[in-house]
């Protein structure tokens, strides 16, 4: 929080964009340090529900706004305006939508197989698993959440579907956690891997995240910056390489984090969701 404040420098005739609202933490800070206007960006409108309550206090220097961030420009065009002094992205899910059962992220408890973080549209991951083959799931548990024995998992999951199963994440949970723990328990769940990979695929999380970051970067004006958070290796790996690149073309931008920014020992035992985040910031020079 504090760094993102910090790398923002936010002003009173400043404009910010944060691009994944959720509970309006960044954004309250924000505006806590005078920033003058947030348009704050969310495709959960339960997130945004609840960030409109805890913002109240600043009225119209809030701007809710409910979309996906990959529509940047035109959310920015709508807004009245052709720039922005600053950009933030706190990738990933809010705590609120991992410790509510019923949003189905969680591998604790027992909820529907629904993971969308916007429940307004797309198909559900009980949509998308009905349809998938084995390969196509592996391949997904593979790539996206980096598991060595996805066709393992792979493989039980569509068993338990085709058994008729998978009621639900609890029956998920333990199907991925026989597949892929084979009985051990190691400090993380077993479970922890295919599950970050059915949420990419569900909310399609890595798709288009290069052009995104690009659009961001443009949408600053000279001397603004864009500061992006990411909580797995290959969001960050995809912000990593974009930022180089543009770094280096035609040098519009600099990288002011040459290497990401960690949560300090102390951060990550008060905070321990945080553990993983990695910070990057860019500045518009021309
Ligand atoms: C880690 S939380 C943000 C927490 C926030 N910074 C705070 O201080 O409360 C990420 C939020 O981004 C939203 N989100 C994720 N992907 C999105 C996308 N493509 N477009 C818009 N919002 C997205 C999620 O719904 C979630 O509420």
């Amino acid at each position: 929080m504090a760094e993102v404040v910090e790398w923002l420098s936010p002003t009173p005739d400043g404009c910010y964009v944060d691009c994944t609202l959720g509970l309006g933490g960044h954004t309250a800070a924000l505006l806590e340090a005078g920033a003058g206007r947030v348009i704050g960006i969310d495709r959960d409108l339960d997130a945004l529900a609840v960030a409109r309550e805890r913002l109240a206090a600043y009225g119209d220097r809030v701007v809710y706004v409910h979309a996906d961030y990959r529509e940047l420009p035109r959310v920015v065009r709508e807004a009245g305006r052709d720039d922005v002094d600053g950009v933030l992205v706190d990738f990933g899910v809010s705590s609120m939508q991992l410790d509510e059962a019923d949003r189905g992220f969680s591998f604790r408890q027992d909820g529907p197989l629904d993971m969308r973080m916007n429940r307004t549209a797309g198909p559900s991951l009980a949509d998308l698993l009905a349809d998938v083959n084995e390969t196509e799931l592996a391949n997904v548990i593979y790539e996206y959440g980096e598991e060595r024995k996805s066709r393992r998992v792979a493989r039980a999951i569509v068993e338990a579907r085709d058994a008729g199963a998978l009621t639900g994440t609890a029956s998920l949970a333990s199907v991925v956690r026989r597949a892929a723990g084979g009985g051990k328990w190691t400090r993380i769940d077993p479970a922890t891997r295919t599950f970050q990979a059915l949420r990419i695929w569900t909310n399609r999380e890595l798709d288009g995240l290069e052009a995104f970051l690009e659009s961001a970067v443009q949408l600053v004006a000279v001397g603004g910056r864009v500061v992006v958070i990411a909580f797995q290796s290959l969001e960050d790996r995809v912000v990593k390489h974009t930022f180089r690149r543009l770094g280096q073309e035609g040098s519009t931008v600099r990288v002011l984090t040459r290497r990401p920014l960690m949560p300090t020992v102390s951060e990550a035992e008060t905070n321990p969701r945080a553990r993983s985040a990695r910070m990057r910031v860019v500045e518009r020079v021309a």
